[in-house]
């Protein structure tokens, strides 16, 4: 069997300001296989990207220790920066380069002979749909564009392992499935190793054979998703309400009728878990309409990766994402160094 291609050790990450520590990441321990494609998950403010910047040598970690591609990410971390590739969660490029250019030069940058780099530009840039702006500079592009050069940015030297952080975000559907048909290429083609972060559930269930779930700085969950979903049997059955005033005994109802405990979704949406949607949603239904409860929607779906982080934290990832929004890093000038720092923000 060969060494882990990435192997962290109780790797922490303190930010540390003026007014305020924040512990982005705590005591993490993990080990990733060549070959493997695992995704990262968590809401805002979790410590993805945190854990990404320490494992690419953007920034350092406060303790703890890894090693990337068999180097040490502290005491080697330009042998670890050539072997890897990084696309980071906020655009790169220098702008006043043309895309196919920027390519090229990303490709030299890595070492490529110029004709295989060229080569190399022509198809990413033909396959992520860049082919109508392959001569236009980079701050001409709009934001989704812009995404998909960076990845193409990324792919350019087919490293074997590749850090992508949230490479879909922002991209429209054709994009998203073009960028995924890319990885799972990589994949087959080099045998590259894909760690990645993404706020798309559906995307992680499909592609990835490993997820990896960080709440506050720890990782919760890391297994394939079918395990994770699977002790979670049942289906999740969600009830749409005409009126907020009719949700208490919607709640009520449902809770005496499939003895479950029933949580509120928003002001007129009900859910709870059951162990067979199908057979129990004509009988609930039943019931509210007699009751004289107008129910405008109802689901009854298998368990998807939210419901395994709502089972683990008590939270929704879309809760837990509000409940982060007004918790970014704040602008204090110490904390800012550390930003810029890593050059990716
Ligand atoms: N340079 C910094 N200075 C201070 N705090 C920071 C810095 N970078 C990140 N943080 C804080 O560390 C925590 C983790 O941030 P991180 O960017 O790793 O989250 P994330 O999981 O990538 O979230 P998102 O899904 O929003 O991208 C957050 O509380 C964030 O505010
Ligand atoms: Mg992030």
């Amino acid at each position: 069997m060969d060494a882990p291609i990435i192997e962290a050790e109780g790797l922490t990450k303190r930010f540390t300001s003026r007014k305020a520590t924040v512990e982005a990441v705590t005591d993490l321990t993990f080990s990733v296989a060549q070959g493997e494609l695992v995704a990262f998950l968590g809401p805002n403010g979790a410590g993805k990207s945190t854990t990404l910047r320490m494992l690419t040598t953007l920034i350092a970690p406060t303790s703890g220790r890894a090693s990337v591609v068999g180097r040490d990410i502290a005491r080697e971390a330009a042998a670890v920066r050539a072997r890897i590739g990084y696309v980071g969660q906020l655009t790169s490029g220098s702008f006043a380069q043309r895309v196919r250019d920027e390519l090229i030069s990303q490709g030299a940058f890595y070492g490529m002979a110029k004709a295989a780099a060229a080569a190399r530009a022509d198809a990413l840039v033909e396959s992520l749909g860049l082919s109508g702006f392959a001569t236009r500079t980079v701050q001409q592009l709009s934001g989704g564009q812009k995404r998909r050069l960076d990845i193409a940015l990324g792919l350019m030297h087919a490293p074997p392992l590749l850090f992508l952080d949230e490479p879909s975000t922002g991209l429209d559907p054709q994009s998203r499935a073009n960028l995924w048909e890319h990885i799972l290429d990589l994949r087959r083609e080099h045998g590259t190793t894909v760690f990645l972060t993404t706020h798309y559930l559906e995307e992680a269930d499909r592609y990835a054979e490993r997820v990896m779930v960080m709440d506050q700085g720890r990782v919760i969950a890391d297994d394939t998703a079918a395990h994770l979903k699977e002790h979670l049997a049942g289906d999740a059955v969600t009830l749409g309400l005409d009126s907020p005033g009719s949700a208490d005994r919607a709640s009520s109802l449902v809770a005496e009728v499939t003895g479950r405990e029933v949580r509120r979704v928003d002001a007129t949406t009900v859910a709870v878990h059951v162990a067979d949607g199908a057979t129990l949603l004509p009988t609930l239904l039943r019931r509210l309409d007699a009751a004289g409860v107008a129910v405008v929607s109802a689901t009854g779906v298998p368990p998807t990766l939210d419901d395994v982080f709502l089972a683990l934290t008590g939270r929704t990832l879309r809760e837990a994402n509000l409940s982060t929004a007004d918790a970014q890093p704040d602008t204090d000038p110490v904390a800012a160094s550390a930003t810029a720092e890593g050059g990716d923000r």
